[in-house]
């Protein structure tokens, strides 16, 4: 097992090796501006935050070119991709003048696109952001959901990857339990 202490002098890609053991799901984060410009990133900071009220947090790099269209817009909606959408994936991690050429998708809650064949997608409302270093933290209120059955995609390690289930019975037992003692 490496150990690295973070005292300012050690390689950051240590840090990203290390981030990367933490397996995520793939989203784009979209919105549409006040001016009608539609904006859209790559993500996998997405993580549920509250269930009531329903709330969830993503961040994005205060480098992106698309933060103040975030900050302006004051609606974004969170597109889980499926494990077939590794292109979309890289499409909107690029950098590019008008990512939704080409691209289909449907008008959401205060006409921000939603990705057409996306897994799940959660409307928000920004309730709030907060300073996070180099990033900055999106707090939104959901107020609208769609979603479908299928394989997410994952990404673990810097590669896009499916989800197996363990095939063990005892991996899988009593976690609806789990999850109903919390409410
Ligand atoms: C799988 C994956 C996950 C990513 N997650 C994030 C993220 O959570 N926050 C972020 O700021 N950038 C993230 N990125 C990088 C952005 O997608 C990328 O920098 C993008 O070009 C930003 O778009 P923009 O500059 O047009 O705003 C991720 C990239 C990939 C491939």
């Amino acid at each position: 097992m490496k150990q690295v202490l973070l005292d300012g002098t050690h390689d950051t890609r240590d840090l990203r090796n290390a981030l990367g053991r933490f397996p995520t799901g793939v989203t784009v984060i979209t919105t549409r501006t006040p001016g009608g410009k539609l904006e859209g990133f790559t993500a996998n900071s997405f993580s549920a935050l509250s269930l009531d009220p329903p709330l969830v947090l993503w961040s994005i790099s205060r480098k992106s070119m698309s933060v103040p269209g975030f900050v302006d817009a004051g609606h974004f909606a969170i597109n889980v991709l499926r494990s077939g959408q590794s292109e979309i994936s890289h499409h909107f991690a690029t950098p590019r003048e008008n990512k939704f050429d080409g691209m289909p998708f449907e008008d959401g809650l205060a006409g921000v696109p939603l990705l057409e064949g996306a897994l799940a997608r959660f409307e928000c409302k920004t309730e709030t952001t907060v300073d996070g270093g180099d990033h900055l933290l999106f707090v939104g209120r959901v107020h609208k959901i769609s979603y479908g059955d299928g394989e997410p995609l994952i990404f673990n390690a810097g590669k896009y990857c499916t989800a197996v289930p363990l095939r063990a019975p005892s991996a899988q037992t009593d976690l609806d339990g789990v999850w109903d003692g919390l409410g």
